[in-house]
Protein backbone atom coordinates (compact mmCIF):
# COMPACT_ATOMS: atom_id res chain seq x y z
CA UNK A 1 0.00 0.00 0.00
CA UNK A 2 1.15 3.82 -1.03
CA UNK A 3 2.26 6.35 1.72
CA UNK A 4 3.16 9.70 1.50
CA UNK A 5 5.67 11.40 3.35
CA UNK A 6 5.27 14.91 3.69
CA UNK A 7 7.63 17.74 5.05
CA UNK A 8 5.71 20.16 7.33
CA UNK A 9 6.72 23.45 8.61
CA UNK A 10 6.74 26.05 5.68
CA UNK A 11 3.42 27.80 5.00
CA UNK A 12 1.98 27.50 1.76
CA UNK A 13 1.56 29.87 -1.06
CA UNK A 14 0.88 29.33 -4.87
CA UNK A 15 -2.58 29.13 -7.08
CA UNK A 16 -4.32 25.76 -7.31
CA UNK A 17 -7.58 25.14 -8.98
CA UNK A 18 -10.53 22.87 -7.68
CA UNK A 19 -11.51 19.83 -9.30
CA UNK A 20 -14.62 18.69 -10.11
CA UNK A 21 -17.05 17.79 -7.03
CA UNK A 22 -16.67 13.78 -6.59
CA UNK A 23 -20.16 13.30 -4.54
CA UNK A 24 -21.65 15.37 -7.66
CA UNK A 25 -20.28 13.28 -10.45
CA UNK A 26 -21.38 9.97 -9.12
CA UNK A 27 -25.09 10.53 -8.55
CA UNK A 28 -24.66 11.78 -12.15
CA UNK A 29 -23.06 9.08 -13.79
CA UNK A 30 -25.34 6.96 -12.19
CA UNK A 31 -27.86 9.06 -13.57
CA UNK A 32 -26.73 7.72 -17.22
CA UNK A 33 -28.44 4.37 -16.39
CA UNK A 34 -32.07 6.70 -16.52
CA UNK A 35 -31.47 7.23 -20.82
CA UNK A 36 -30.10 5.46 -23.40
CA UNK A 37 -27.79 7.30 -26.10
CA UNK A 38 -24.48 8.65 -25.46
CA UNK A 39 -23.83 10.97 -22.09
CA UNK A 40 -21.23 13.04 -21.55
CA UNK A 41 -20.42 14.62 -18.42
CA UNK A 42 -17.31 17.03 -18.07
CA UNK A 43 -15.34 17.77 -14.86
CA UNK A 44 -15.38 14.65 -13.34
CA UNK A 45 -11.81 14.17 -11.08
CA UNK A 46 -9.54 11.34 -11.95
CA UNK A 47 -10.31 9.16 -8.43
CA UNK A 48 -10.69 5.32 -7.53
CA UNK A 49 -14.17 6.24 -7.02
CA UNK A 50 -14.87 7.66 -10.19
CA UNK A 51 -13.53 4.42 -11.64
CA UNK A 52 -14.77 1.78 -9.50
CA UNK A 53 -18.30 3.59 -10.80
CA UNK A 54 -16.84 2.99 -14.50
CA UNK A 55 -16.29 -0.74 -13.39
CA UNK A 56 -19.77 -1.02 -12.19
CA UNK A 57 -21.55 0.15 -15.48
CA UNK A 58 -19.10 -1.84 -17.37
CA UNK A 59 -19.93 -5.04 -15.43
CA UNK A 60 -23.51 -4.10 -15.93
CA UNK A 61 -23.56 -3.98 -19.65
CA UNK A 62 -23.05 -0.15 -20.26
CA UNK A 63 -19.81 1.29 -22.21
CA UNK A 64 -17.53 3.88 -19.88
CA UNK A 65 -14.91 5.72 -21.26
CA UNK A 66 -12.88 8.23 -19.06
CA UNK A 67 -10.27 10.56 -20.46
CA UNK A 68 -9.16 14.11 -19.11
CA UNK A 69 -12.18 14.77 -17.04
CA UNK A 70 -14.34 13.94 -19.23
CA UNK A 71 -16.74 10.53 -18.51
CA UNK A 72 -18.28 9.06 -21.88
CA UNK A 73 -21.24 6.60 -20.67
CA UNK A 74 -23.80 4.86 -22.88
CA UNK A 75 -26.41 2.26 -21.35
CA UNK A 76 -28.82 0.98 -23.84
CA UNK A 77 -26.97 -2.63 -23.74
CA UNK A 78 -27.50 -3.27 -20.03
CA UNK A 79 -27.63 -7.01 -19.50
CA UNK A 80 -26.54 -7.60 -15.66
CA UNK A 81 -29.09 -5.15 -13.33
CA UNK A 82 -26.49 -5.85 -10.25
CA UNK A 83 -24.36 -4.00 -8.32
CA UNK A 84 -22.13 -7.00 -7.04
CA UNK A 85 -20.36 -6.98 -3.36
CA UNK A 86 -16.90 -6.44 -4.55
CA UNK A 87 -17.95 -3.23 -5.91
CA UNK A 88 -20.19 -2.22 -3.07
CA UNK A 89 -17.62 -3.25 -0.72
CA UNK A 90 -14.64 -0.59 -2.15
CA UNK A 91 -17.45 1.96 -2.80
CA UNK A 92 -20.97 2.82 -0.76
CA UNK A 93 -22.01 4.86 -3.53
CA UNK A 94 -22.11 2.11 -5.49
CA UNK A 95 -25.96 2.06 -4.37
CA UNK A 96 -26.72 5.39 -6.49
CA UNK A 97 -27.56 2.57 -8.90
CA UNK A 98 -30.66 1.29 -7.20
CA UNK A 99 -33.32 4.36 -7.75
CA UNK A 100 -32.36 4.53 -11.65
CA UNK A 101 -32.27 0.75 -12.66
CA UNK A 102 -35.65 0.09 -11.20
CA UNK A 103 -37.05 2.98 -12.89
CA UNK A 104 -35.57 2.17 -16.10
CA UNK A 105 -35.72 -1.49 -15.99
CA UNK A 106 -37.93 -2.45 -13.78
CA UNK A 107 -35.38 -4.66 -11.33
CA UNK A 108 -32.23 -4.24 -10.03
CA UNK A 109 -30.08 -6.82 -7.51
CA UNK A 110 -27.76 -4.54 -5.29
CA UNK A 111 -25.70 -5.84 -2.69
CA UNK A 112 -26.45 -4.42 0.48
CA UNK A 113 -23.10 -2.29 2.09
CA UNK A 114 -22.17 -3.12 5.24
CA UNK A 115 -21.16 -0.54 8.16
CA UNK A 116 -17.87 1.23 7.57
CA UNK A 117 -15.32 3.06 8.71
CA UNK A 118 -17.17 6.34 10.15
CA UNK A 119 -21.04 4.08 10.89
CA UNK A 120 -23.18 1.88 10.37
CA UNK A 121 -24.87 3.37 7.35
CA UNK A 122 -27.74 1.88 6.80
CA UNK A 123 -29.96 2.48 3.36
CA UNK A 124 -33.34 1.43 5.21
CA UNK A 125 -34.63 5.02 3.78
CA UNK A 126 -33.42 4.63 -0.09
CA UNK A 127 -35.46 1.09 0.26
CA UNK A 128 -38.70 2.34 2.21
CA UNK A 129 -38.95 5.18 -0.40
CA UNK A 130 -38.59 2.76 -3.16
CA UNK A 131 -41.06 0.92 -1.57
CA UNK A 132 -43.70 3.75 -1.23
CA UNK A 133 -43.17 4.09 -4.74
CA UNK A 134 -44.48 0.18 -5.33
CA UNK A 135 -41.52 -1.89 -5.67
CA UNK A 136 -41.06 -4.56 -4.01
CA UNK A 137 -38.06 -5.11 -1.82
CA UNK A 138 -36.44 -8.57 -0.93
CA UNK A 139 -33.37 -9.35 0.83
CA UNK A 140 -31.65 -12.39 -0.27
CA UNK A 141 -27.87 -13.80 0.61
CA UNK A 142 -26.88 -9.72 1.64
CA UNK A 143 -28.46 -8.62 -1.54
CA UNK A 144 -31.64 -6.36 -1.89
CA UNK A 145 -33.86 -7.03 -5.11
CA UNK A 146 -35.81 -4.70 -6.17
CA UNK A 147 -38.63 -5.28 -8.47
CA UNK A 148 -41.22 -2.96 -10.04
CA UNK A 149 -43.34 -2.61 -13.18
CA UNK A 150 -43.50 0.70 -13.37
CA UNK A 151 -43.01 2.72 -10.18
CA UNK A 152 -45.72 4.77 -8.80
CA UNK A 153 -45.16 8.22 -7.39
CA UNK A 154 -45.51 8.64 -3.59
CA UNK A 155 -44.88 11.18 -0.61
CA UNK A 156 -41.96 9.89 0.95
CA UNK A 157 -40.64 11.81 4.29
CA UNK A 158 -37.25 10.89 5.11
CA UNK A 159 -36.93 11.12 9.35
CA UNK A 160 -33.21 11.62 8.49
CA UNK A 161 -31.57 14.05 5.94
CA UNK A 162 -30.08 11.52 3.77
CA UNK A 163 -27.76 13.10 0.70
CA UNK A 164 -27.66 9.46 -1.39
CA UNK A 165 -31.10 8.40 -0.26
CA UNK A 166 -32.80 11.89 -1.72
CA UNK A 167 -30.54 11.10 -4.74
CA UNK A 168 -31.66 7.98 -5.67
CA UNK A 169 -35.40 8.37 -4.94
CA UNK A 170 -35.69 11.95 -7.04
CA UNK A 171 -33.49 9.64 -10.16
CA UNK A 172 -36.14 6.80 -9.62
CA UNK A 173 -38.77 9.35 -9.90
CA UNK A 174 -37.72 11.25 -12.43
CA UNK A 175 -39.46 7.91 -14.80
CA UNK A 176 -41.93 6.52 -12.24
CA UNK A 177 -45.85 7.60 -12.96
CA UNK A 178 -47.37 10.88 -11.17
CA UNK A 179 -45.75 12.87 -8.95
CA UNK A 180 -43.41 12.27 -6.04
CA UNK A 181 -42.67 14.34 -3.40
CA UNK A 182 -39.49 13.97 -0.96
CA UNK A 183 -40.12 15.57 2.17
CA UNK A 184 -37.27 16.37 4.33
CA UNK A 185 -34.49 15.96 1.27
CA UNK A 186 -30.88 16.78 1.84
CA UNK A 187 -30.29 20.11 0.30
CA UNK A 188 -26.51 19.60 -0.07
CA UNK A 189 -25.33 21.01 -3.33
CA UNK A 190 -24.50 18.04 -5.31
CA UNK A 191 -28.55 17.34 -4.76
CA UNK A 192 -28.87 20.55 -6.69
CA UNK A 193 -26.46 19.18 -9.44
CA UNK A 194 -27.63 16.45 -9.68
CA UNK A 195 -31.30 17.62 -10.10
CA UNK A 196 -30.16 20.35 -12.69
CA UNK A 197 -28.57 17.49 -14.73
CA UNK A 198 -31.61 15.74 -14.99
CA UNK A 199 -33.99 18.83 -15.67
CA UNK A 200 -32.03 19.62 -18.69
CA UNK A 201 -32.74 16.36 -19.79
CA UNK A 202 -36.50 16.61 -19.57
CA UNK A 203 -37.06 15.47 -16.03
CA UNK A 204 -39.39 17.46 -14.49
CA UNK A 205 -37.97 18.61 -10.91
CA UNK A 206 -38.88 21.42 -8.47
CA UNK A 207 -37.37 22.61 -5.68
CA UNK A 208 -34.34 20.94 -4.92
CA UNK A 209 -31.97 22.53 -2.39
CA UNK A 210 -34.75 23.14 -0.51
CA UNK A 211 -36.30 20.58 1.91
CA UNK A 212 -39.44 19.62 -0.31
CA UNK A 213 -38.74 18.17 -3.75
CA UNK A 214 -40.93 17.59 -6.17
CA UNK A 215 -40.92 15.22 -9.14
CA UNK A 216 -43.40 14.81 -11.73
CA UNK A 217 -42.32 11.48 -13.92
CA UNK A 218 -41.91 11.49 -17.58
CA UNK A 219 -41.56 8.61 -19.79
CA UNK A 220 -38.32 9.39 -21.39
CA UNK A 221 -35.52 11.16 -20.96
CA UNK A 222 -32.48 12.40 -23.21
CA UNK A 223 -29.16 11.82 -22.66
CA UNK A 224 -26.74 14.02 -20.31
CA UNK A 225 -24.57 16.89 -21.20
CA UNK A 226 -23.82 18.19 -17.81
CA UNK A 227 -20.99 19.82 -16.29
CA UNK A 228 -20.31 18.96 -12.50
CA UNK A 229 -19.81 21.29 -9.68
CA UNK A 230 -16.42 22.32 -8.26
CA UNK A 231 -15.83 20.14 -5.13
CA UNK A 232 -16.71 22.58 -1.54
CA UNK A 233 -14.69 19.46 0.29
CA UNK A 234 -11.50 19.69 -1.60
CA UNK A 235 -11.74 23.81 -1.62
CA UNK A 236 -12.19 23.53 2.20
CA UNK A 237 -9.52 21.12 2.64
CA UNK A 238 -6.97 23.63 1.20
CA UNK A 239 -8.32 26.43 2.97
CA UNK A 240 -7.88 24.90 6.25
CA UNK A 241 -3.95 24.19 5.08
CA UNK A 242 -3.41 27.33 4.04
CA UNK A 243 -5.60 28.26 7.78
CA UNK A 244 -2.89 26.11 9.25
CA UNK A 245 0.47 26.77 8.05
CA UNK A 246 -0.09 30.78 7.93
CA UNK A 247 -0.08 30.50 4.37
CA UNK A 248 -1.37 32.68 1.09
CA UNK A 249 -2.56 30.89 -1.38
CA UNK A 250 -5.35 31.75 -4.47
CA UNK A 251 -7.77 28.93 -5.01
CA UNK A 252 -9.30 29.27 -8.30
CA UNK A 253 -11.97 27.41 -9.92
CA UNK A 254 -13.92 26.77 -6.40
CA UNK A 255 -17.87 28.21 -5.55
CA UNK A 256 -17.91 29.89 -2.03
CA UNK A 257 -21.75 29.97 -1.87
CA UNK A 258 -21.57 26.32 -1.24
CA UNK A 259 -19.23 26.71 1.87
CA UNK A 260 -21.04 29.15 3.92
CA UNK A 261 -21.24 27.24 7.86
CA UNK A 262 -17.55 26.12 6.82
CA UNK A 263 -16.24 29.33 5.72
CA UNK A 264 -17.70 31.72 9.11
CA UNK A 265 -15.94 29.08 11.30
CA UNK A 266 -12.41 29.15 10.05
CA UNK A 267 -12.62 33.31 9.46
CA UNK A 268 -13.23 32.82 13.57
CA UNK A 269 -10.42 30.93 13.68
CA UNK A 270 -8.39 33.68 12.17
CA UNK A 271 -8.38 33.01 8.01
CA UNK A 272 -8.84 35.39 5.61
CA UNK A 273 -11.07 34.86 2.86
CA UNK A 274 -10.87 37.33 0.08
CA UNK A 275 -11.96 37.42 -3.79
CA UNK A 276 -9.21 38.34 -5.87
CA UNK A 277 -8.72 39.04 -9.78
CA UNK A 278 -7.35 35.49 -10.21
CA UNK A 279 -9.30 33.37 -7.74
CA UNK A 280 -10.05 33.34 -3.89
CA UNK A 281 -7.26 34.20 -1.43
CA UNK A 282 -6.99 32.81 1.79
CA UNK A 283 -4.15 33.66 4.24
CA UNK A 284 -3.51 32.06 7.48
CA UNK A 285 -2.75 33.40 10.83
CA UNK A 286 0.37 32.74 12.91
CA UNK A 287 -1.88 30.77 15.05
CA UNK A 288 -5.48 29.95 14.95
CA UNK A 289 -7.94 31.06 17.21
CA UNK A 290 -9.95 28.20 19.19
CA UNK A 291 -13.30 27.80 17.66
CA UNK A 292 -16.31 25.31 18.23
CA UNK A 293 -18.25 23.44 15.78
CA UNK A 294 -21.00 20.85 15.31
CA UNK A 295 -21.51 18.94 11.71
CA UNK A 296 -25.18 19.22 10.25
CA UNK A 297 -26.77 18.53 7.37
CA UNK A 298 -26.37 21.02 4.44
CA UNK A 299 -26.44 24.21 5.21
CA UNK A 300 -24.73 23.52 8.25
CA UNK A 301 -21.28 22.73 8.80
CA UNK A 302 -20.15 19.61 7.02
CA UNK A 303 -19.43 16.37 8.17
CA UNK A 304 -17.24 16.26 5.64
CA UNK A 305 -14.84 18.83 7.14
CA UNK A 306 -14.83 18.12 10.29
CA UNK A 307 -11.25 15.88 10.71
CA UNK A 308 -9.36 18.64 8.89
CA UNK A 309 -11.51 21.20 10.64
CA UNK A 310 -9.84 19.36 13.71
CA UNK A 311 -6.65 19.51 12.54
CA UNK A 312 -6.41 22.87 12.75
CA UNK A 313 -7.85 23.11 16.18
CA UNK A 314 -5.04 21.21 17.37
CA UNK A 315 -3.03 24.21 17.17
CA UNK A 316 -5.40 27.08 18.03
CA UNK A 317 -4.74 29.37 21.06
CA UNK A 318 -7.56 27.64 23.47
CA UNK A 319 -10.08 24.74 23.46
CA UNK A 320 -12.09 23.96 21.01
CA UNK A 321 -15.36 21.68 21.21
CA UNK A 322 -16.18 19.47 18.12
CA UNK A 323 -19.17 17.56 18.32
CA UNK A 324 -19.99 15.28 15.05
CA UNK A 325 -23.64 14.76 14.71
CA UNK A 326 -24.27 13.01 11.13
CA UNK A 327 -21.51 9.68 11.67
CA UNK A 328 -21.65 7.86 14.86
CA UNK A 329 -17.80 6.96 14.45
CA UNK A 330 -16.22 9.62 13.00
CA UNK A 331 -13.58 10.40 14.71
CA UNK A 332 -10.84 7.78 14.34
CA UNK A 333 -8.49 10.55 13.45
CA UNK A 334 -8.49 11.94 16.77
CA UNK A 335 -6.07 8.80 18.08
CA UNK A 336 -3.58 9.73 14.92
CA UNK A 337 -3.72 13.55 15.95
CA UNK A 338 -2.68 12.39 19.41
CA UNK A 339 0.49 10.74 17.76
CA UNK A 340 1.63 13.91 16.26
CA UNK A 341 1.21 15.06 19.42
CA UNK A 342 -2.45 16.72 20.02
CA UNK A 343 -3.87 16.55 23.27
CA UNK A 344 -7.59 15.71 21.86
CA UNK A 345 -9.84 13.58 24.45
CA UNK A 346 -13.65 12.54 23.57
CA UNK A 347 -16.47 11.18 24.83
CA UNK A 348 -19.59 9.91 22.02
CA UNK A 349 -19.77 12.27 19.60
CA UNK A 350 -17.89 15.16 21.61
CA UNK A 351 -14.47 16.39 21.09
CA UNK A 352 -12.36 18.76 23.22
CA UNK A 353 -9.54 19.74 21.29
CA UNK A 354 -6.99 21.82 23.82
CA UNK A 355 -4.15 23.71 21.04
CA UNK A 356 -1.20 23.22 21.57
CA UNK A 357 1.99 25.09 19.57
CA UNK A 358 3.72 22.75 17.81
CA UNK A 359 2.77 19.33 16.35
CA UNK A 360 5.40 17.03 15.65
CA UNK A 361 5.77 14.55 12.52
CA UNK A 362 4.99 11.34 13.10
CA UNK A 363 3.78 7.40 11.54
CA UNK A 364 0.20 7.63 11.15
CA UNK A 365 -2.51 5.67 9.44
CA UNK A 366 -5.42 7.13 7.44
CA UNK A 367 -8.83 5.31 8.09
CA UNK A 368 -10.97 6.78 6.12
CA UNK A 369 -11.22 9.72 3.54
CA UNK A 370 -11.13 12.85 5.35
CA UNK A 371 -9.65 11.14 8.24
CA UNK A 372 -6.50 11.06 5.68
CA UNK A 373 -6.92 14.69 4.67
CA UNK A 374 -6.92 15.45 8.53
CA UNK A 375 -3.42 14.37 8.79
CA UNK A 376 -2.12 15.95 5.66
CA UNK A 377 -3.68 18.90 7.36
CA UNK A 378 -1.54 18.15 10.67
CA UNK A 379 1.67 16.94 8.76
CA UNK A 380 1.66 20.41 6.70
CA UNK A 381 2.31 22.67 10.23
CA UNK A 382 4.18 19.23 11.96
CA UNK A 383 7.70 19.28 12.94
CA UNK A 384 9.95 17.23 10.80
CA UNK A 385 8.57 14.58 8.65
CA UNK A 386 5.16 12.96 8.63
CA UNK A 387 4.32 9.38 6.89
CA UNK A 388 0.90 8.79 6.14
CA UNK A 389 0.49 4.94 5.54
CA UNK A 390 -2.90 3.16 3.66
CA UNK A 391 -3.18 5.93 1.36
CA UNK A 392 -6.09 3.85 -0.94
CA UNK A 393 -8.34 5.99 1.32
CA UNK A 394 -6.88 9.27 -0.02
CA UNK A 395 -6.90 8.46 -3.50
CA UNK A 396 -10.99 7.86 -3.97
CA UNK A 397 -11.45 12.12 -2.84
CA UNK A 398 -8.41 13.96 -3.84
CA UNK A 399 -7.61 14.61 -7.25
CA UNK A 400 -3.96 15.19 -8.09
CA UNK A 401 -3.19 15.82 -4.36
CA UNK A 402 0.90 15.61 -4.36
CA UNK A 403 0.77 17.82 -7.68
CA UNK A 404 -1.33 20.70 -6.03
CA UNK A 405 0.83 20.12 -2.49
CA UNK A 406 3.84 20.81 -4.68
CA UNK A 407 2.23 23.55 -6.35
CA UNK A 408 2.18 24.81 -3.13
CA UNK A 409 5.79 24.82 -2.28
CA UNK A 410 4.87 21.30 0.02
CA UNK A 411 7.86 18.45 -0.09
CA UNK A 412 5.46 15.89 -0.18
CA UNK A 413 6.36 12.28 -1.97
CA UNK A 414 4.82 9.34 -2.40
CA UNK A 415 5.84 5.83 -1.41
CA UNK A 416 4.41 3.00 -3.92
CA UNK A 417 4.76 -0.60 -2.58
N1 LIG B 1 -28.96 7.07 7.12
C1 LIG B 1 -29.85 6.14 7.60
N2 LIG B 1 -30.57 5.43 6.69
C2 LIG B 1 -30.45 5.60 5.35
C3 LIG B 1 -29.56 6.57 4.87
C4 LIG B 1 -28.82 7.30 5.79
O1 LIG B 1 -29.98 5.96 8.80
O2 LIG B 1 -31.15 4.91 4.58
C5 LIG B 1 -28.16 7.87 8.08
C6 LIG B 1 -26.66 7.61 7.94
O3 LIG B 1 -26.25 6.45 8.63
C7 LIG B 1 -26.08 8.88 8.50
C8 LIG B 1 -27.10 9.94 8.05
O4 LIG B 1 -28.28 9.22 7.73
O5 LIG B 1 -26.05 8.81 9.88
C9 LIG B 1 -26.70 10.76 6.84
O6 LIG B 1 -26.18 9.91 5.83
P1 LIG B 1 -26.36 10.18 4.28
O7 LIG B 1 -27.26 9.16 3.71
O8 LIG B 1 -26.68 11.62 4.04
O9 LIG B 1 -24.88 9.89 3.76
P2 LIG B 1 -24.52 9.29 2.36
O10 LIG B 1 -25.51 9.71 1.36
O11 LIG B 1 -24.23 7.84 2.50
C10 LIG B 1 -23.09 11.32 1.50
C11 LIG B 1 -21.68 11.52 1.04
C12 LIG B 1 -20.73 11.40 2.23
C13 LIG B 1 -21.12 12.46 3.26
C14 LIG B 1 -22.59 12.29 3.65
C15 LIG B 1 -23.10 13.36 4.60
C16 LIG B 1 -21.79 10.70 -1.24
C17 LIG B 1 -21.39 9.68 -2.24
N3 LIG B 1 -21.38 10.51 0.02
O12 LIG B 1 -23.13 10.00 2.08
O13 LIG B 1 -19.43 11.66 1.75
O14 LIG B 1 -20.32 12.35 4.40
O15 LIG B 1 -23.42 12.31 2.47
O16 LIG B 1 -22.95 14.62 4.04
O17 LIG B 1 -22.43 11.68 -1.59
C18 LIG B 1 -17.09 11.52 1.71
O18 LIG B 1 -17.11 12.09 0.60
O19 LIG B 1 -16.02 11.34 2.37
C19 LIG B 1 -18.33 11.02 2.28
C20 LIG B 1 -18.37 10.12 3.25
Amino acid sequence: MDKLIIKGGSPLKGEIEISGAKNAALPVIAASLLTSGECIINRVPDLRDIKTMGRLLKNMGAEFHYESNKAIVRTDRIKNLEAPYDLVKEMRASVLVLGPMVARFGRARVSLPGGCAIGARPINLHLMGLEKMGAKIELEAGYVIATAKRLKGSTIYFDISTVTGTENIMMAATLAKGVTVIENAAREPEVVDLANALISIGAKIKGAGGSVIEIEGVDELKPIRHTVIPDRIETGTFMTMAGITGGDIIIKGCMLEHLHAFMTKIEEAGTKIEEADSGVRITGPARPNAVDIETAPYPGFPTDMQAQFMALMTIAQGTSIITETIFENRFMHVAELIRMGADISFKGSTAAVKGIKQLKGANVMATDLRASASLIVAALRAEGMTTIHRLYHLDRGYEKIEEKLNRLGVFVKREKR
